[in-house]
């Protein structure tokens, strides 16, 4: 497997690419790409730890080498939050960011798996999928929204308010990854149970727990090493999947005839080509369908300003 990641020497970038570097398959090609001119440097450090896994550093000239031949593309590249800044404040910057990077992976690698890390993700998914809709190279199947840091949050903050070890619990995740639109299904959480009070704390916990991260960084960015955990996490699903494993991810996808919106999480069956089969994500409560039905304008509102982007 040859996996790139486009912005490896920024927070997440770093993390992430330590984590694969210490994760991925033995055999596996890790390339690095980042404008930053640390990436080099970031490339040769990570290269003296002793796993069997390759790591190259691209600068910013060198695009079309680092994703040339790449079965999976992570992009965490752009800039995180300040204190007082919600995801969509990122758009100005990051849309641009991630059309001119996935456009290139359109013309290098199209039969890649690209995922999509940098904010705002409700939109920069639709712009990622415009994009390479203009080059005549889109796959659905494909390309996806990074959701995992959800679902990792959930599963932490349930099992500490449960007494459970977190290997234990289970929580899916739906919807959109900013604010309201990030929905966990507690009512599908098997073994515990929750009173409505705790239902509506946890919820606005898991909504708000970037923004926590946010604030308690002052000013000095946003999560990085839970993210870079989540994308690892993530693409060592989707590699597993490509090898021909059957693996079950939460992601942030294209849903046709959805009645949700163009993009929504599910939880996707991955396969040896991307996305096999979008699963249902089952029955809400009363809860989860009002706090569903009160997302979605917002979320389709995010998925036309990426389409917008693109296409003027
Ligand atoms: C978060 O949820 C960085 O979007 C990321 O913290």
């Amino acid at each position: 497997m040859k996996v790139a990641v486009l912005g490896a020497a920024g927070g997440i970038g770093q993390a992430l690419s330590l984590l694969l570097k210490l994760n991925l398959p033995a055999g596996s090609d890790l390339s690095l790409y980042d404008v930053a001119p640390v990436v080099p440097g970031v490339a040769v450090d990570l290269s003296h730890i002793p796993t069997d896994v390759t790591v190259a550093g691209y600068g910013k000239d060198e695009l079309a080498d680092a994703l040339t031949g790449c079965d999976v593309v992570l992009i965490p590249a752009g800039v995180p939050r300040k204190p007082g800044m919600d995801r969509s404040d990122l758009f100005n910057i990051n849309a641009g960011i991630v059309k001119n990077l996935v456009e290139a992976c359109g013309d290098n690698c199209p039969e890649a798996c690209i995922a999509i890390i940098t904010n705002p993700v409700n939109t920069t998914v639709a712009i990622a999928a415009e994009a390479l809709k203009a080059k005549g190279v889109y796959n659905k199947n494909k390309l996806f929204g990074v959701t995992t840091l959800d679902v990792i949050r959930s599963e932490t903050f349930v099992a500490q308010l449960k007494g459970k070890s977190t290997s234990e619990v289970v929580v899916p995740v739906i919807g959109g990854h900013s604010g309201t639109t990030i929905l966990p299904l507690l009512s599908q959480v098997e073994g515990v149970s929750f009173s409505d009070e705790e239902v509506a704390a946890l919820t606005t916990r898991i909504q708000n727990a970037g923004t926590e991260v946010v604030e308690a960084k002052a000013g000095g960015g946003s999560a990085t090493l839970s993210m870079g955990q989540a994308a690892a996490r993530f693409c060592f699903s989707l590699v597993k999947a490509l090898s021909g494993e059957d693996v079950t991810e939460y992601a942030y996808v294209q849903v046709d005839g959805s009645e949700d919106a163009a993009f929504f999480a599910h939880p996707v069956k991955l396969g040896t080509s991307g996305v096999e089969e979008i699963l249902p994500y089952g029955e809400l409560s009363a809860f989860e369908q009002k706090a569903k039905e009160d997302m979605l304008e917002g979320l389709r509102g995010d998925i036309q300003l990426g389409v917008d982007f693109v296409n003027g």
